[in-house]
């Protein structure tokens, strides 16, 4: 038996599902058990029995150096022998805050957290505080960690579980939650017509969790607008998109500048962090210089954020490193693309930057959750057991995306490719 097989087992006893987050069960894709991960240096993946992976999940977002890049691995030594957490200030978190500032376009003010699921819970508080009115939008298959305001219609996690995403949530907080499509401004303008009492719009500018969708620059213009006019927060949720599209995240890369933004993933290199930020303004009503609780114990711990702050310094020095991702992803896109069209296949990728999902599907597009639902699971599915079969670990659901890394280098994504083709051939003599 596999190791990994007999470690499943041995952890179902004990940990409910046997994993500590659901899309790591590999149910979606009909595995029987998950792969368990002994290591990862680079763009590999090994696991407990010793198979080696390429690796298309980069922990779902913050590995965009790689598995355990050397400068964040020494710097992180060196700051381990210092200690790990002292629940008081320490200066690496205002050189984090300063970065963070510099780089993201809105944000003047910073709060660290440990996760995003807190980053953007805390950013709804504030914004209800601040504006004094109850109610949220959120859209259709975004995801935004796993808060109660946050989890109706929540995206990848749920949609991969086929799994209620509103229980245990009380009525009073779905009702305080309206949740529309994503892209249709307006819905927007509708929900915002008819109800005074919304605070915040919460997106994620460029969804991820419903497999990749590409947003239309006019879309984010007209919510920024529809918010001035309604005197509604305008929220980005960055936690993906952040460092990840471009320095400044999808804010920079579409020009449209949010009230607040959260972020997470990158912003800690591999290690937990998540951050909320925006405006003097805005910001000087958390506590204690305000009166809107945030806290945390492990908030800005001195290992996570030194290992985000070297890969931000990384990511900043490294004057061309978005320009290569973006070109080594287009280019993998095109070629899977030719491999599709030679066996016949019928695909639509969604690209931006080094992010893409690879959507089983006759439509020329695919822009909403509808979409996303209306694609093939099984030939999905059965592309992500050949790949990994092949030693390629593409995300085990067709909600997600695939992240590529600054450590995928030309004879990964030959080798990639290679494994495409037979996916792509066994997807084709099946049908
Ligand atoms: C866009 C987005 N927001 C928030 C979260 C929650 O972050 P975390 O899992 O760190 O709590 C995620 C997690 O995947 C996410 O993708």
């Amino acid at each position: 038996m596999s190791r990994s097989k007999g470690l499943f087992e041995e952890a179902g006893r004990i940990i409910p599902g046997g994993v500590n987050s659901p899309v790591r069960a590999f149910q979606a894709v009909g595995k029987e058990y998950p792969v368990f991960i002994k290591s990862a240096k680079g763009s590999k993946l090994v696991d407990e029995d010793d198979r080696v992976y390429i690796d298309y999940i980069g922990s779902w977002g913050p590995m965009i150096l790689g598995h355990n890049p050397d400068q964040v691995l020494n710097r992180v030594k060196e700051q381990l022998d210092e200690g790990s957490s002292f629940g008081l200030p320490t200066k690496g978190e205002i050189e984090l805050a300063k970065k963070v500032v510099e780089l993201v376009p809105s944000v003047e003010k910073v709060r660290l957290t440990t996760s995003g699921t807190e980053a953007t819970m805390s950013a709804i508080r504030l914004a209800r505080a601040v504006t004094k009115r109850n109610k949220i939008i959120k859209f259709d298959g975004c995801y935004h960690g796993h808060s109660d305001s946050l989890l109706v219609k929540a995206g990848s996690g749920l949609l991969t579980s086929g799994h209620q995403d509103s229980n245990g949530i009380t009525e009073g907080t779905m009702k305080d939650t309206l949740v529309l499509p994503f892209g249709e401004i307006d819905a927007v303008k509708n929900a915002l017509q008819e109800n005074q009492d919304i605070a915040c719009i919460i997106l994620e500018p460029v969804p991820a969790n419903m497999g990749l969708i590409c947003t239309e620059k006019e879309y984010l213009v007209g919510l920024r607008d529809l918010c001035d006019q309604y005197g509604v927060l305008l929220i980005f949720d960055e936690v993906i998109s952040g460092f990840r599209l471009s320095l400044g995240g999808a804010q920079e890369r579409y020009g449209v500048i949010p009230d607040l933004t959260t972020l997470g993933k990158i912003i800690g290199g591999g290690f937990p962090v998540g951050a909320f930020g925006g405006k003097k303004e805005l910001m000087d009503h958390i506590a204690p210089v305000g009166d809107v609780y945030h806290a945390g114990t492990l908030s800005g711990n001195p290992i996570s954020v030194c290992a985000g702050l070297e890969t931000l310094t990384t990511l900043q020095e490294n004057h061309d490193l978005y320009q290569t991702l973006e070109k080594r992803t287009k280019n993998l896109v095109k070629k899977i693309k030719e491999i599709a069209k030679a066996y016949d296949v019928s695909i639509c990728i969604n690209q931006l930057g080094s992010l893409f999902t690879l959507f089983f599907t006759i439509s020329d597009s695919v822009t909403s959750l509808n979409d996303v639902l209306a694609t093939s699971t099984e030939n999905y599915n059965l592309y992500f057991h050949v790949m990994l079969e092949e030693g390629i670990m593409v995300p085990p659901s067709k909600f997600e995306a695939h992240f590529v890394s600054s450590a995928h280098m030309e004879e990964d994504l030959e080798l990639t490719l290679s494994a495409i083709d037979k996916a792509f051939k066994a997807i084709s003599e099946r049908s």
